[in-house]
């Protein structure tokens, strides 16, 4: 296949809602051109659907919301082709994440949305469950963006740093575009999961700290800061993954009880949650990262935690004097990136090439990911 049409949708931990990408893929050189991109929120009902299914959903819970979310994903695929006016048989294949419903790093990594469902509905193939064979390989299963990183978004003469905050926050260090040799990727920590979970737990109807207002009113407590950075997830070395799993509700409770004993306020605990963001972004970059510290090396960040400004604010005043970049600079929208990322590994997948970085997973190979579900 040398150049194709194919939708990617990513629906990430935030459970912000669903994310699809149109994209244009050619083979020789590989290459992904964002076509259109669309975000679709879930709604709050859904939203704790999926919270309470992950926190406590028996088997049927299970099997009922992987064919809800099945539904879901299509009927954003086929408002994406309407809007575009791109007919199904346009497209050679959909490459699906799916939600992700348990992620223990190197031992199970389990993502909900039925292939079948789309490709009835949708009437294309469809490329899915991308993480199970790098687990199987040995690997965490995760990231797996780095590859597109890699191929896609490294600088072309010199290193970069390329971050994506989502609900989980990670890096890759690209040595050279298209150089995997020397790459290195894993997740940081939380993106704004902590920050999510402590806003929503403190006000349940808002769904995040839009703008970092409340975090901007607060201030970061530094000995529950000193305290949560204790975590061993910080200091242990890569490859290394994680998710809602560890930075979830229950973490987010930790900091609220901490901060509340410390006599500070709602608005301290979300300052705080995002000072632990900034700060385990910055360390983890210090300390993982084989970088000359100099301002030529940029770090170009993606994801919902872009928009943050207060979070943006403390991770460039950590790591100066390198610059900070938004991606959307230098590419395009970056929360629309693993869409994208997505569509290339499925791509990749149809072409029978391996999508995962062995570096960043700690897989025992290069793998072609995925299960291809025909139309
Ligand atoms: N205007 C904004 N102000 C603050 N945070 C924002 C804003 N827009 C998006 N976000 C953050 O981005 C998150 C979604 O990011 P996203 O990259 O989609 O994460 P994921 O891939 O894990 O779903 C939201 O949960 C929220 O925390
Ligand atoms: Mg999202």
């Amino acid at each position: 296949m040398t150049s194709c049409l194919a939708v990617g949708v990513m629906s990430g931990t935030s459970l912000d809602g669903v994310s699809t990408a149109l994209v244009r893929l050619s083979d020789d050189p590989l290459e992904a051109q964002l076509v259109a991109f669309r975000q679709e929120p879930y709604a709050a009902p859904e939203r704790g659907q999926i919270v309470d299914a992950i926190a406590r959903g028996g088997s049927k819970d299970l099997a009922l919301l992987h064919v809800a979310l099945g539904e879901r994903f299509a009927g954003a695929i086929l408002q994406l082709l309407a809007e575009t006016k791109t007919t199904p048989k346009d497209l050679a294949f959909v490459a699906s994440h799916g939600q992700t419903i348990w992620h223990e790093p190197g031992r199970a990594t389990l993502q909900l949305g039925d292939p079948a469902v789309i490709a009835e509905r949708v009437g294309v193939r469809v490329v899915s469950d991308f993480r199970s064979r790098d687990v199987a390989a040995g690997g965490q299963g995760a990231p797996l963006v780095p590859l597109a990183d890699v191929m896609l978004f490294g600088h072309p003469e010199r290193g970069r740093l390329l971050l994506n905050i989502g609900g989980i926050a990670n890096v890759t260090w690209v040595p050279r575009r298209g150089i995997a040799a020397g790459a290195l990727a894993f997740d940081t920590g939380p993106g704004v999961a902590v920050i999510d979970a402590v806003t929503r737990r403190l006000d349940p109807d808002a769904p995040f700290d839009r703008d970092g207002a409340r975090a901007r009113r607060g201030k970061p407590r530094s000995k529950v800061l000193d305290a949560l950075l204790a975590d061993a997830y910080f200091s242990q070395p890569p490859p290394k993954s994680t998710g809602r799993e560890h930075f979830g509700i229950e973490f987010a409770a930790r900091l609220i009880g901490l901060v509340q004993q410390a006599g500070g306020s709602d608005n301290d605990a979300v300052a705080t949650a995002t000072a632990l963001t900034a700060e385990t972004i910055a360390r983890a970059l210090e300390r993982w990262t084989p970088l000359p510290n100099g301002p030529e090396i940029e770090l170009v960040i993606s994801g919902g935690g872009a928009r943050n400004p207060v979070l943006v604010e403390l991770l460039a005043a950590r790591v100066r004097p390198r610059p900070v970049l938004p991606f959307d600079r230098l590419f395009f929208d970056g929360e629309a990136k693993e869409a994208l990322a997505f569509a290339l590994l499925g791509f990749l997948t149809i072409c029978g090439k391996p999508g995962n970085l062995p570096a960043a997973t700690g897989a025992r190979g290069p793998r072609v990911l995925g299960h291809i579900t025909p139309a």
